[in-house]
């Protein structure tokens, strides 16, 4: 059972549950937007949502909203002043979205916002679309219920996040000055179980490479040649079986080398969190857990590195049997990094066991894809509190302090750009089937996150200055 939130009876809460409805169908607006990053077949409806996402932002008020161009996709940019000695907030998002396929596995259409039982199912409705919105419509209460807003807000909202945020670090240190800011605050992420505000104190970084196997010139009979030539889908898979030991850790040398350990404390706090293994279980459907040995599921997923094989592609996959040797093989490897491991570092130790891993009779070759420092934060920061406090005020509970699994590989950037934290403040609840068919938001969710971004701004007015 999650606790009911608490009852508000302010000015605010009947500005919010007044306007609700309408907020709810911009949102839908949004999410029909197609705005796929990865497929440049995609370009002009990224563009059109930048373009929307600035329209939104001028529409209730923000002052100087831009649409900036980059080599990728634009950066939707705003900076509002209500007092130059006020302290600055600035927040970050993103409006780009995971490809939706396979299409065919959505129960009603991706781009077609569709509501059941108080979820939107639509591409990007939690990730992160939804959780951006949350903040337009936040600000629009300050700025058109009367209340004004206690502090300066500045907006980055990228088109690039799931694709790496390739133009997006050039960007910030080019505008660091009129970015400048005391706190960064993101709704990216997740909640620990429903009605349980979370705020995540911890990012995994990431390090993605494609492994390309080539064998023969081309096809072969399988009878024919089979036995006397190496198989390249063969090789590719006692390649990736190496790079796991049956304790589940992986086996490429040197890899856990700067891996901070989970102390005690840590173990301690994990086990008071209010999260069963068997949540887990219904979540993925998956029919067992498994990971590193010694490890428990919240251990492994915010504080232990890993390795996963993303796609793997050779043969032939149709229907029926067909006997051959396939030329080549190609698997698409991710590594989940922690604290203080280098994606640069762990990508050279990746490419020199993979080469040494390989059999003789193929050609093995490594693409890198992007990486991303892993990120922990210090939540001891006054604006912590400021966060802590406006979810207290909506949810009725204290929030818990969680390491996400994800990455955002900007967030690092954020913090030594402009020597200021960053909060996560996420409201995805478990199984919202990001980057997945049937990505979905819950509603209520959606307008307690609206909540406490709205009380939020009051917190963080009333924190000592400096912040
Ligand atoms: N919002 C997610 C990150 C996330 C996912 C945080 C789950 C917490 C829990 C973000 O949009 C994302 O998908 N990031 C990518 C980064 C990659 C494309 C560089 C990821 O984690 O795979
Ligand atoms: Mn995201
Ligand atoms: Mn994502």
């Amino acid at each position: 059972m999650s606790p009911s939130p608490l009852p508000h009876n302010d000015a605010l809460s009947a500005w919010l549950s007044e306007h609700g409805a309408r907020f709810e169908d911009e949102l839908k607006g949004l999410l029909r937007i197609e705005s796929v990053s990865t497929d440049p077949a995609y370009a002009e409806s990224v563009a059109e949502c930048a373009e929307r996402v600035a329209a939104d932002l001028r529409a209730i008020g923000v002052e100087n909203v831009e649409v900036v161009a980059t080599p990728g996709n634009p950066i939707v940019i705003a900076s509002h002043v209500v007092d130059p000695a006020a302290h600055t907030l600035l927040i970050y998002g993103h409006y780009d979205v995971q490809p939706a396929d396979p299409v065919e596995l959505w129960d009603s259409p991706p781009f077609e916002p569709t509501e059941r039982d108080g979820r939107l199912y639509a591409r990007g409705a939690i990730d992160d679309k939804g959780q951006v919105h949350l903040h337009l419509k936040a600000l629009e209460a300050r700025l058109r219920s009367g209340a004004g807003l206690p502090v300066n807000v500045k907006l980055v909202i990228e088109g690039e996040e799931e694709i790496g945020s390739p133009n997006l670090a050039d960007f910030l240190a080019a505008n660091a000055e009129r970015l400048a800011c005391d706190a960064v605050v993101v709704s990216d992420t997740g909640m620990l179980a429903p009605g349980v505000p979370t705020i995540a104190v911890g990012l995994r970084g990431i390090a993605y490479l494609e492994v390309h196997v080539e064998g023969p010139k081309g096809d072969l009979h399988s009878g024919e040649y089979g036995g006397a030539v190496v198989n390249p889908a063969n090789a590719l898979a006692s390649i990736i079986a190496a790079l796991k030991d049956d304790d589940g850790r992986v086996a490429i040398p040197g890899f856990y080398d700067a891996v901070r350990p989970v102390t005690d404390a840590d173990r301690e706090r994990l086990a008071a969190l209010p999260h069963s293994e068997d949540e887990l279980l219904t979540e993925t459907g998956a029919p067992a857990l498994g990971g590193e040995a010694g490890y428990s599921s919240l251990e492994r997923i915010g504080f232990r590195p890993t390795l996963d094989v993303n796609g793997m592609l050779s043969g032939y996959t149709g229907e029926g049997a067909k006997t051959v040797l396939p030329a080549k093989a190609m698997a698409k490897i991710s590594m989940r990094l922690v604290p203080d491991q280098d994606p640069t570092e762990i990508e050279r130790l990746f490419t020199e066991h993979v080469t040494s891993l390989a059999p003789e009779g193929v050609r093995v070759t490594i693409r890198p894809h992007h990486g991303g420092l892993p990120w922990a934060a210090d939540p001891k920061h006054p604006v912590f509190e400021a966060a802590a406090s406006a979810l207290r005020k909506t949810f009725g509970r204290d929030p818990v302090y969680v390491r996400e699994g994800g990455s955002i590989p900007i967030i690092p950037l954020f913090e030594r750009t402009f020597g200021a934290p960053v909060v996560l403040l996420g409201f995805g609840l478990p199984g919202s089937n990001l980057h997945a068919p049937n990505e979905w938001l819950d509603l209520a969710t959606y307008h307690q996150g609206i909540e406490t971004v709205a009380r939020f701004y009051d917190e963080v007015a009333v924190v000592g200055s400096p912040l």
